[in-house]
């Protein structure tokens, strides 16, 4: 309950322990503690390991870490080349045949890319680049839908040194706009259209829109996707497919400074202007290679790697272009939406390509939920042998969901917490050695040192608080382009010299920790900090509740009272009543949402995050404010009228 600090409460208590399979356990990368061991003696040198074996270096660094708070330089003095260390060195190696992408469009067309034809199709695209005139340190825009180009640009810029800006696909032109503005790209790379839920989607008009107020670009690069009707510029506009038939296979990789920019990329946030992240070589492509090797337990020779994100996020630049493919991994990439044809067409898919390690967000574990066990009971799915989650917390409900239903109960879930900003993974199960509990993250990986502190700064060990990290490391970002202000206000000043994420966190007894969502939207409910997370949890933990999202909305009584929005599971229906009653029962009656809307779908961002802030303004009745980020906007619409025609709870 709350402490003498003003902290956040710790109300949620799960019990449930699942060690690490026997059978997964015998033939897993690590099982015992000694990545922890040795990262705990000696990080620096831990990182160094990491990065003198995971890596080709054409140049051995000097220092390993320069820290002059708050930025950091990792491998300093060293040189390398990410294009070859994500293609090249495969295919000197031998493993040129080996498959890197199974690509499957959404209309169901394929395209099977071994690690030769991509190092060929990178180092004719880093021609093409430079034929339009792109040197190291410009700025590359890139807005693609989810096509095997995307993945191309970004190798091939990297290939040349120039810094890529990928921008979600799902943007509007005025995001675009404003992205490739602040960040004065020379080169835009988008396409014609893409396929989305049955239906080509225009992208290169809403491109030209932006283009007519971004003067910095010279040429645009359009790869034909969609097949609509578009318009080319003359002299500005290119056909992908006309440069790459000119272009030449001669293409050496450069070897690039560790700290040269590899790429920004922009994160909205709540508030304020986008800030352009800013990620650099060396230390960046070690802490990829490194977590998607561990954290995901990859056998690069036999497993099939799955991650469902968007290339447009971080989760899409570190665990499906730079991660798995510095590791020699094979992956599969899916253009379109999980329900189309139907509501089984990821499970299709993971049958289809033997998919065994699988990673995707909450909200789509949960819309799963929502859908029914049917669908996924339509395919086989034992390949699978691991699952992950990132982009929220997972309430141990969905958690156990995904464990039994998708993962027939045997396959080990590691909840991985991270952020554009850390670049890589930073709190997850390793999973042949974490024994998991639902809903948590569990550890700091090795080479991580994540502390949890009360308001004042104090590190506590027990109990609800802020999640602080205290050391650098290698995928951190280095700054904000163009804002060195806003980067220390950001991260650097709330704590000292103690790195603030703005998630709040809890650390259980047994020194777990579980992640509290963004201290934004913690409630205060007379006095006690509550947080939405462990709220949204007791209610998901109910059977017939497939998703949850509460607020905190102004209350004369109690200062602030919990509003709850609740999705049920597919067929399923409760009473307000009984569903108040259960959170009472599971976490407390302070707890209790006085309100309880029942709603088909909630407001979440493009990249499937719920936006609280807006069911905030609902809840109180204020005009909305920007919406732009939202991916339907008409679910805050109906949201709105029905708060305005609720009546009173008390
Ligand atoms: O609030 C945390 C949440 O997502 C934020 C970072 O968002 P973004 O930069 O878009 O990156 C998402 C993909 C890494 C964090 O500050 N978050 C991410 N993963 C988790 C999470 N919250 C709880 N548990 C997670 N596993």
């Amino acid at each position: 309950m709350a402490g003498e600090q003003n902290n956040i409460d710790d109300l949620l208590l799960e019990n449930r322990k699942f060690p690490p399979p026997v059978d997964f356990q015998k033939n897993a990368l690590v099982a015992g503690t000694f990545l922890y061991d040795e990262a705990r003696a000696d990080d620096e040198g831990f990182w160094a390991r990491q990065a003198a074996e995971l890596l080709h270096w054409d140049t051995d660094w000097h220092t390993i870490c320069e820290w002059n708070l708050p930025y950091a330089k990792w491998f300093v003095g060293g040189q390398l080349n990410v294009s070859f260390n994500c293609l090249d060195r495969h295919v000197l190696a031998g493993r040129g045949d080996k498959v890197a992408i199974h690509w499957e469009g959404e209309p169901g067309d394929t395209r099977t890319i071994t690690y030769a034809q991509l190092l060929d199709e990178t180092k004719k695209f880093a021609n093409v680049l430079k034929s339009l005139g792109v040197a190291k340190g410009d700025r590359v825009n890139i807005y693609l839908p989810m096509v095997p180009e995307a993945a191309v640009a970004m190798l091939a810029c990297a290939r040349i040194g120039a810094a890529h800006s990928v921008v979600f696909g799902g943007f509007s032109s005025q995001a675009l706009a404003d992205r490739i503005n602040d960040a004065s790209a020379k080169v835009l790379i988008t396409a014609d259209g893409g396929y989305r839920r049955g239906e080509v989607f225009a992208l290169k008009p809403a491109a030209d829109e932006a283009l007519a107020n971004t003067p910095t670009i010279e040429h645009v690069v359009v790869v034909k996707r969609g097949g609509n009707d578009v318009n080319m510029v003359d002299g500005r506009d290119h056909w992908y497919h006309d440069l790459m038939a000119e272009a030449s296979l001669d293409c050496p990789a450069e070897p690039m400074d560790s700290e040269q920019l590899l790429f920004l990329l922009y994160t909205s946030g709540t508030t304020g202007k986008p800030k352009g992240i800013m990620h650099t070589t060396g230390g960046y492509l070690t802490h990829v290679t490194y977590t998607h090797k561990y954290v995901f337990d990859l056998h690069p020779e036999s497993d099939v790697y799955w991650c469902t994100a968007d290339v447009g996020w971080i989760t899409g630049h570190s665990y499906i272009v730079y991660g798995p493919l510095s590791n020699g991994a094979t992956q599969v990439i899916y253009e379109g939406v999980p329900n189309f044809p139907g509501n089984d067409r990821l499970w299709s898919i993971v049958e289809k390509y033997g998919v065994t390690i699988f990673y995707t967000a909450p909200t789509a574990i949960r819309t799963f939920m929502k859908w029914g066990d049917q669908e996924p009971a339509k395919h086989d799915m034992s390949s699978l042998r691991l699952l992950g989650s990132v982009g929220e917390p997972i309430n141990p409900e969905a958690w156990m969901w995904y464990r039994d239903t998708i993962g027939r109960g045997t396959c080990p879930v590691v909840d991985t917490w991270w952020q554009t900003e850390t670049g890589g993974i930073m709190i997850s199960p390793l999973p042949g050695a974490t024994t998991l509990k639902p809903g948590s993250a569990t550890f700091p990986l090795p080479g991580i040192t994540a502390e949890v502190v009360d308001e004042s700064g104090a590190r506590i060990d027990h109990g609800g608080g802020y999640l602080t990290l205290t050391r650098p490391w290698p995928g951190m970002l280095r700054g904000i382009w163009g804002d060195p202000e806003r980067y220390k206000e950001t991260y650097w000043s709330r704590y000292g010299d103690r790195y603030f994420a703005g998630d709040g966190a809890k650390l259980d007894a047994d020194g777990y920790l579980w992640l509290l969502g963004r201290v934004d939207d913690v409630m205060n409910v007379s006095g006690h900090r509550i947080s939405t997370t462990e709220v949204e949890s007791a209610l998901v933990s109910h059977p017939a509740v497939a998703e949850a999202a509460v607020v905190g909305a102004n209350d004369a009584t109690t200062g602030q009272a919990i509003i709850a929005y609740v999705t049920l599971r597919g067929g399923s229906s409760v009473d307000e009543g009984d569903l108040r009653n259960h959170v009472a029962k599971e976490i407390g009656a302070i707890a209790k949402p006085k309100t309880i809307y029942f709603t088909p779908e909630l407001p979440k961002t493009r990249s499937g995050k719920i936006m609280r802030r807006l069911l905030r303004d609902v809840a109180e009745g204020r005009n909305l404010g920007d919406t732009t980020t939202l991916a339907d906007a008409s679910v805050v619409n109906e949201l709105q009228k029905r708060a305005a025609e609720a009546p009173s709870e008390d």
